[in-house]
């Protein structure tokens, strides 16, 4: 039992040797696995994310776990400032975020409590901080005149090194201390990101601590602020799925209609491309879109934003460019910057395929929601619960034993 195997106490390491920390979006998908046969314990999943969140409401990306610092590349001494945010004393943390999946599974949690008893409890407890993730987003990382957030980190994506961001990779940052990677002791470099993504990783982290995690003053001295189509359109189902929490527990709304209104309409405005029939990311230093074709576009239909015709449109247009592979093939593999085995830029992830599914239910394709749910189980039940899969013919890549993977499979079997 892969969850079970990777249980750290009161939280699951994404999997069992590469990743021996916390990680928050990681959390999130587990969370909905241990609901479906363990609920304490799912919320136990959520509330030690939570108790690693910053006074101004920002929930790291990594909450570390002090007793395995020597195994993990960069620990808490990379992010010294960061350590000062943090609500709870003694609890270390990176110093940027992740899409706020978190929000959307503690709403899907307490949904699979049939007790209202228990499931108000839990919702009482944890509405505060998520109310306060939600309003870090719209407020800390806004621009002026923007509601839309800003991103600053391939980290905070979760797709560090999708060809999304290349941009920053051929930008030839370079960090000022020296550094050794310890991520590849148990993945194949060629699994991996490069040594020039790692590069500019490192970096941004120094630019990050020298602003004192400031937007304004990151964004005087960096090269990467974005307006990620995933985190945003996660954002916008995070604060729908905040505001039936409050509603659940007979609370006013957390985020207006007329917030969410103007959200909507500048998704819409930064994304959509009517040319490629695609939702992009946005660059927000040149003001363009990115204009690179992800499945990152096709899981940002699980926020519920895209307007349902675009979404369809954007839906079948990515399965054409990916009709050679299975889905969600996270790249095309007519794409230039296509690699089968690495990391984000190909292979096939469980959660993306959960997102997409989400997603195509929300534009009233059930059939295609159906027919990706059975693909994927057959991924797993034929190749294991690895941590990515090979686009063509499915084999294992990345980490084994890979926690969202069990965790996901255990969702889409429980309906
Ligand atoms: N995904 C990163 C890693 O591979 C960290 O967030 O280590």
């Amino acid at each position: 039992m892969v969850l079970r195997g990777n249980d750290a106490g009161d939280w699951t390491r994404p999997s069992p040797h590469q990743y021996p920390h916390q990680w928050n979006w990681d959390s999130a998908f587990i969370s909905l696995g241990w609901a479906t046969f363990d609920w304490p314990r799912a919320c136990q999943e959520l509330e030690s994310m939570l108790a690693a969140q910053w006074w101004d409401g920002m929930v790291p990306h990594v909450h570390y776990d002090p007793r395995h610092l020597a195994q993990y590349f960069p620990g808490p001494d990379r992010w010294p400032r960061a350590q000062r945010h943090v609500r709870n004393a003694g609890q270390l943390t990176s110093g940027i975020s992740n899409p706020p999946v978190l929000v959307t599974a503690a709403w899907l949690i307490g949904l699979r409590q049939s007790d209202q008893r228990l499931r108000h409890a839990f919702w009482r407890r944890v509405r505060p901080s998520l109310a306060k993730y939600v309003e870090y987003w719209g407020s800390a990382r806004r621009g002026p005149g923007q509601p839309l957030p800003v991103m600053v980190h391939p980290w905070e994506s979760g797709w560090d090194n999708s060809p999304r961001w290349d941009a920053l990779r051929l930008s030839g940052l370079k960090p000022r201390q020296p550094y050794s990677r310890l991520d590849n002791r148990f993945v194949r470099a060629s699994e991996r990101p490069t040594d020039s993504d790692y590069d500019a990783y490192l970096a941004l982290v120094e630019k990050l601590e020298d602003a004192d995690f400031e937007l304004e003053r990151y964004r005087l001295d960096s090269p990467f602020c974005v307006h990620d189509v995933l985190l945003d359109a996660t954002w916008y189902g995070a604060a729908n799925d905040l505001n039936s929490i409050c509603e659940s527990l007979a609370e006013p709304p957390a985020v207006s209609g007329e917030r969410l209104a103007e959200f909507a309409a500048a998704f819409e405005a930064r994304h959509w491309d009517e040319a490629a029939q695609l939702y992009f990311d946005w660059d927000c230093r040149r003001q363009e879109r990115i204009r690179t074709a992800t499945a990152a576009g096709v899981a940002a239909l699980a926020g519920g934003v895209a307007k349902p015709r675009r979404g369809r449109a954007a839906w079948r247009r990515y399965a054409q460019l990916c009709r050679d592979a299975l889905a969600v093939c996270t790249v095309p593999p007519a794409d230039p910057n296509f690699e089968p085995e690495r990391y984000w830029r190909g292979p096939v992830w469980l959660n993306v395929n959960w997102l997409a599914v989400r997603g195509l239910e929300h534009i009233g394709l059930r059939a295609e929601a159906h027919a990706l749910v059975s693909q994927s189980l057959g991924l797993v039940q034929e190749h294991g619960l690895a941590e990515c899969f090979d686009p063509f013919d499915g084999s294992p890549l990345g980490a084994g034993g890979f926690s969202w993977s069990a965790a996901l499979a255990l969702d889409w079997l429980e309906g």
